[in-house]
């Protein structure tokens, strides 16, 4: 468990306590994320971190993770300008979105990032046109087992595309420097990283001449069960490393939720408690906060947030939890079982406890009128 974050709740909610911004909002809490990062780090000595920043953009976040070294992963034109305003340096930028329109990728140029992923010829060709020289990887499609929150086949080519690419990569006058792949979101299995770096160490000795292997995000998050230890994935990723290549590759993670998960909680306010019958055996808890206030990641209910209250302690019972919003689908919960205390009525508070990552940047702007959640970062004083 990096960092000490049920420490870091404690402090979020206090400060909530005592600040009472208008909900929903979500407090950050910087010393966690400062101890997530180190706590990375020495799980994965032999890896240069790039912050995923699609994972919470605050820019005091980014301002600390600069003051520590960390190199940022970005994915668009506004993230780069957020890094480069948070005081990063753009050497120290990878743009790893394979997805990208030739005039972002001459923005990123113009403003010095050289680091670039793709997975296709076509943005090979315009990478060499609007970034010439810039420094290439490929990302491989991997066949692992799925994460909890899966990319699917959008992302990645095959290995045998791959060793295409970087060779007209090469041919382009681009640096093609290696290889990347992503696991997928929130990996429960270090094996995936193993059957990742197996596959990619096949392409590498076919393409030759590669210096980076990126290893992508993907590292876990405990939220409402305890996932295996960091150090664990570390000595997986050095192990199949150690047997698959013979000169070591450098290597480069670019972990989002694992450096800001635990850093996060989200306040939000009830609005509506009911029950659909006499005979309901749930009652229905509606929210200030749902699918369309950032908590995109309940999509399946692929992610499941532990939740505190005021109440917590008191007689509870089985709820189904919901968003404000007049969409069908904005239903947080039906199937995971959640309990909250009976006594929870309009107007409480309920506290979504590891909100960190992949919440507020997911906001909408103002669906049915409904304002994007406040951040609020809170540093040790
Ligand atoms: C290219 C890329 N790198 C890194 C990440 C971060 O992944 P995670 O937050 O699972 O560590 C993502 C997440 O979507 C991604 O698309």
């Amino acid at each position: 468990m990096p960092g000490d974050p049920i420490a870091a709740a404690a402090r979020l909610r206090a400060y909530l306590d005592r600040r009472q911004p208008p909900t929903p909002c979500l407090a950050i809490d910087l010393p966690q994320v400062r101890a997530a990062y180190q706590d990375l780090t020495a799980a994965l000595p032999s890896v240069d971190l790039y912050y995923a920043v699609k994972a919470n953009p605050a820019p005091e976040l980014l301002g600390a993770l600069v003051a520590l070294g960390a190199g940022f992963d970005v994915a668009s034109p506004g993230e780069i300008d957020l890094c480069l305003a948070a005081g990063a340096d753009p050497s120290r930028l990878s743009y790893g979105n394979p997805i990208k329109k030739a005039s972002d990728i001459a923005h990123a140029y113009t403003k010095g990032v050289r680091r670039f992923t793709t997975d296709a010829l076509s943005d090979v060709e315009h990478l060499a046109r609007f970034a010439p020289g810039s420094a290439v990887s490929c990302r491989i499609l991997v066949d692992a087992p799925a994460s909890q929150t899966p990319f699917g086949r959008k992302f990645g080519c095959a290995p045998s595309m791959a060793v295409r690419v970087l060779r007209a990569a090469r041919d382009l006058g681009l640096d093609a420097e290696g290889l990347a792949f992503h696991v997928g979101s929130q990996h429960l299995s270090p094996s995936a990283w193993v059957a990742g770096i197996e596959q990619a160490a096949a392409v590498w000795h076919e393409v030759g001449g590669l210096r980076v292997l990126n290893v992508g995000g993907g590292f876990p998050t405990g939220y409402r069960s305890p996932v295996r230890a960091l150090p664990e994935f570390g000595r997986a990723i050095d192990d199949a490393v150690a047997r698959s290549f013979d000169e070591p590759p450098l290597l480069v993670a670019e972990p989002g939720r694992a450096l800001v998960a635990e850093a996060g909680v989200l306040r939000s306010e009830v609005v509506l408690v009911t029950c659909k019958s006499d005979v309901d055996t749930h009652r229905w808890v509606y929210l200030d906060i749902g699918r369309y206030g950032g908590l995109a990641e309940t999509e399946l209910e692929m992610i499941a947030y532990p939740l505190a209250t005021a109440h917590d302690g008191a007689e509870d019972g089985p709820v189904i939890i919901a968003g404000p919003t007049c969409d069908g689908d904005d239903v947080l919960y039906q199937r995971t079982p959640y309990r909250l205390p009976l006594a929870l009525a309009a107007g409480d508070h309920v506290d979504i406890l590891g909100a960190g990552a992949y919440t507020a940047s997911y906001a909408s702007v103002g669906f049915n009128g409904f304002p994007p959640m406040s951040t609020h970062c809170l540093d040790a004083d």
